[in-house]
């Protein structure tokens, strides 16, 4: 067994040791004491390892662990929203059981950290929610998800987005591991406790739009496909097709994108090529992505056959479509933009009101309205700095109103 394969086995069995035995106790004692030596052995080689918990995969640094595939605990880390450990060099013995403690809180879901707790604790070994490929080291330490379900960032998600979108935008290659990922990562941070919470970021800057409008559009797509009773599989495929729906903006060139103004028609012809360009990007990536790749396609064609692309024969669009339609438009609309502010969330609902069945699906339109209502005491406008506060939080913020929408 190589070094990094026998730290994990060492640590999966202090974990599953100290479930069954509580502090002191010998047992306990013997396999953390073990775990720990591990923990040495490793980093006498590695000082700063790294592991990424993804699906059936268990990733040391840049690549696969063979012997480890299948290993059950990598799924369950995942599932509970670890799907990154970092060490870094300094480790004590208490350190490394006190984060145990924090991996076996969050494995169990027993314990609700405070941030006066989080502050105080080690930050040489970090535990996150995604694994993204090349990362030069995290930043903050407060990006390292706490345990329990109680505290959010999305800034490593956000940091991922924006990887993937320069690696498409440079090398033409669309990274599907970690855009499959980002959506698990979104899905956990709206399920992590029993009620469904909606974490919207919100834009900080004009430049980063795409960023924070995809990961958004993803998290509202997956609600509303389980608000309308899709199945998981379909759920996580919409979450999918919503954070790539816009891809194609790789293509335009950024003094467009960020324009603090109305486009010229020759501009709005190069802005209009986006859903195109974004279907042929994802095809040429990944076959298996065909719904991502027509939601792409048709998320800006309407109900009517309105729109663009210019349809020549009149057809139904994808429910997927049709869904991420409603989303995107939801949030350009309360997304403040070069040129107009941010609408409050009901003005933008009754704005979706007036246009079903015509621009939009009215089934879904209804339903999207109505799953926002219902969860208003729930969505969680977030940047990517601040946790998402999983209890008692407002709704989206009220600005005041400009000019007319529109989304792109
Ligand atoms: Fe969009
Ligand atoms: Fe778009």
């Amino acid at each position: 067994m190589s070094e990094p394969a026998r730290f994990l086995a060492a640590f999966a069995q202090a974990l599953s040791t100290m479930a069954l035995y509580g502090d002191g106790h010998p047992a306990r004692e013997k396999a953390i004491d073990n775990a720990f030596e591990q923990l040495q052995s490793l980093q006498h080689h590695d000082p700063s390892a790294r592991f990424s918990f993804l699906g059936a995969e268990v990733i040391y640094g840049e690549r696969a662990l063979r012997e480890l595939r299948e290993w059950e605990w990598g799924g369950r880390l995942a599932a509970a929203g670890i799907q990154r450990i970092e060490l870094q060099p300094g480790v004590t013995r208490e350190d490394y059981e006190t984060f145990l403690g924090d991996i076996m809180a969050r494995l169990t879901a027993s314990d609700v950290d405070t941030t006066e707790q989080r502050q105080t604790r080690p930050s040489n070994i970090r535990f996150g929610a995604i694994g993204v490929r090349g990362a030069s080291g995290l930043k903050a330490p407060s990006e390292a998800l706490p345990t329990a379900t109680i505290t959010y960032t999305l800034g490593e998600e956000a940091d991922a987005v924006r990887w993937l979108h320069d690696e498409v935008e440079h090398r033409g290659e669309l990274p599907l591991v970690e855009a499959e990922a980002v959506v698990r990562s979104l899905s956990v941070a709206m399920h992590g406790e029993s009620q469904v919470v909606i974490p919207l970021l919100e834009l900080k800057e004009f430049d980063q739009y795409t960023t924070t409008h995809s990961m958004n559009v993803s998290v509202l797509a997956m609600a509303l496909a389980e608000f309308m009773g899709l199945g998981k599989r379909d759920v996580r495929a919409y979450g999918v097709a919503g954070l790539l729906h816009d891809l194609g903006k790789v293509r335009i060139p950024r003094e467009i994108l960020v324009k603090p103004g109305r486009l010229t028609p020759e501009e709005r012809a190069i802005m209009n090529r986006h859903p195109a360009d974004g279907a042929r990007i994802i095809f040429a990536s990944d076959k298996q992505l065909d719904l991502a790749a027509v939601v792409a396609y048709e998320h800006h064609i309407m109900l009517n056959g309105g729109g663009y692309p210019c349809l020549h024969y009149g057809r139904d669009c994808h429910r997927a479509s049709r869904l991420v339609h409603v989303c995107d438009v939801y949030d350009a609309l309360r997304t403040r933009r070069p040129y107009r502010d941010a609408w409050e969330s009901e003005r933008a609902l009754e704005y979706i009101e007036s246009r079903a069945g015509t621009e939009f699906d009215p089934d879904v339109a209804r339903a999207f309205c109505s799953m926002m209502r219902q969860l208003d005491r729930r969505l969680v406008v977030v940047d990517e700095t601040t946790p998402v506060q999983r209890a008692g939080t407002t709704t989206t913020a009220a600005v005041p109103v400009g000019r007319n929408g529109g989304s792109e």
